[in-house]
């Protein structure tokens, strides 16, 4: 993934004013994808899936928090993003389509709640950045 610098400012900047909200941004996500695209709920049996959820509040916030965190090592994902391309495909084994609806659902979510960081420029460094964790994450399907 090749990001300019302006693009990695805004990765950075946007990802400052998520931490701190992670857990209500994240749930958010996770709401929108449940709701969009019900058959992503087939993934978590064990939770609970009702709106607002502690379940859904608790892994929101770790999905939320590893993007943030991912957001401050775009140039070495691979490495930054190990254990979770573990996880998800050896124990997990998430369609790849999941991704993508995932990206969108997150991109709504930082649409609603910074409508002025999250410009046309940065929509598009988001894109990107979370179509390479995406990449990184399905990278060792087998
Ligand atoms: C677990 C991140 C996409 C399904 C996790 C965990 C994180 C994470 C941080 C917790 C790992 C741990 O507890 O050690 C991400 C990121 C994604 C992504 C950053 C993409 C941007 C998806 C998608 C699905 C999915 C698209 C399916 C629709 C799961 C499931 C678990 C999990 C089922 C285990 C939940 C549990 O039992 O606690 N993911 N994930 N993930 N993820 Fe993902």
């Amino acid at each position: 993934m090749t990001l300019t610098a302006a693009e990695k400012a805004s990765l950075v900047a946007l990802s400052g004013k998520i931490s701190g909200h992670a857990e209500a941004l994240g749930a958010e996500a996770l709401e929108r994808l449940f709701f969009s695209f019900p058959q992503s709920k087939t993934y978590f049996p064990h939770f609970d899936l009702t709106k607002g959820s502690d379940d859904i509040k608790r892994h929101g916030g770790k999905v939320l928090s590893a993007i943030g965190e991912a957001a401050k090592h775009v140039d070495n994902l691979e490495q930054a993003l190990s254990k979770l391309s573990d996880l998800h495909a050896y124990n997990l084994r998430v369609d790849p389509g999941n991704f993508k609806v995932l990206a969108h659902c997150i991109e709504t979510v930082l649409a609603a709640h910074f409508p002025a960081e999250f410009t046309p420029e940065a929509q598009a460094a988001w894109d990107k950045f979370l179509a390479a964790v995406s990449a990184v994450l399905t990278s060792k399907y087998r």
